[in-house]
């Protein structure tokens, strides 16, 4: 059931924002608060999305055969707004989001939405819910892209139509500990990619395949886990949400992206304001050994933001930072990032948009 289309006016219509919904805005965790409107936009045979639509949020109806249900055809992105302490909204980097979507899309053999349709479609989405935004300071609007393969198909084949769909929720903190440091542990027998696999596309299965590690792991009272590489099994890859960070001294270190680790827009824009702060960023294997050894850990994500780690366990040995406390190095650069999304501070990276 469509309402209505909005089109290029919408971006204007930001700083209008006045009215917000009435929530327990303090204790916003990283769970679905259902909101008003999603955006959905078709792609068939043509390879060509139809102009999007906003429909009141709730249930989709899939043939029990589609390519997603069947086998597996579908991809994610995930990106924020947020409320300026003026009132109104920013996005952070949704350009990135369209293009990382355009990469998985032809890993997996589907047709993506234009980076002009991607990025209109999430303004859509976001003025629609726009009372859902949380007050500055208080969390964001967290907005999921989904791209399906929604036709039939029976054989092994990629689908014959395609989805392309946004929804959004109010998000706190992604871990129970809010802000206070994790505590992972090194997975050395599940694996999450593989070289030449998917493991640098934002494709559902990847997630899905994380979820007996996690479950253990949070079973034995873990934040999350570490996966290393499934060739030497020594260097490290990425937990099973988000990139990690080594800091030594005044080197950053983070494994390089080379077809197994998301390529992480926070990751991305992480190394760019610590070389702006003077660090020295080196992205390339990073051994458990330099884990164990390092200064301060922490984690970037779109969901975790920047997310520092207490502990690691590996192999039963478990290694403390900082006394559990936030490390000097994680604390910067969490705030310099996160002022920026929200606009407390000047974009001088020209990352947000209106
Ligand atoms: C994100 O950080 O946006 C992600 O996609 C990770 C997801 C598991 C919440």
């Amino acid at each position: 059931r469509p309402v209505r289309r909005c089109g290029a006016s919408v971006a204007s219509n930001y700083s209008q924002t006045t009215e917000i919904v009435d929530l327990d805005w303090e204790n916003l965790g990283f769970g679905l608060v259902q909101t008003d409107y999603m955006y959905i936009a078709k792609c068939g045979q043509d390879g060509k999305f139809s102009e999007g639509e906003l429909a009141p949020f709730g249930p989709i109806a899939l043939n029990p055969s589609s390519g997603v249900l069947n086998y597996g055809q579908g991809l994610f992105e995930g990106l924020k707004a947020y409320r300026k302490p003026d009132g109104s909204i920013l996005l952070f980097r949704p350009e990135e989001n369209a293009l990382r979507m355009q990469t998985g899309a032809e890993r997996m053999c589907m047709p993506a939405p234009s980076v002009e349709q991607f990025v209109d479609a999430v303004k859509q989405t976001v003025l629609a819910n726009k009372r859902w935004v949380p007050p500055t300071g208080k969390g964001s609007l967290y907005i999921r892209p989904l791209l399906m393969g929604s036709g039939a198909v029976l054989g092994l084949a990629p689908a014959p139509e395609y989805t392309f769909i946004i929804f959004a929720s109010p998000v706190g903190n992604y871990f129970k500990e809010g802000l206070a440091p994790i505590n992972l542990i090194v997975e050395d027998k599940f694996h999450r990619a593989t070289p030449g696999g998917t493991g640098s596309v934002k494709t559902i299965g990847n997630y899905a395949s994380v979820l007996m590690a996690q479950k253990i792991a949070k079973e034995k009272g873990y934040s999350d886990v570490l996966y290393l590489d499934v060739v030497h099994k020594k260097y490290l890859e990425e937990v099973s949400s988000c990139n990690i960070f080594v800091v030594k001294g005044n080197v950053i270190s983070t494994p390089a992206v080379k077809g197994t680790i998301l390529p992480g827009i926070t990751r991305k824009s992480i190394i760019d304001v610590a070389v702006s702060k003077g660090f020295q960023v080196e992205e390339r294997l990073v051994s458990v050994d330099e884990l164990l050894d390092a200064d301060e850990v922490f984690c970037t994500g779109t969901a975790v933001v920047v997310s520092p780690v207490g502990s690691i366990t590996y192999q039963g040995k478990r290694v403390e930072y900082g006394h559990q406390g936030v490390g000097v190095v994680s604390q910067q650069l969490y705030t310099s990032l996160t002022s920026l999304q929200m606009g407390q501070t000047e974009d001088w990276m020209g990352w947000t948009m209106q």
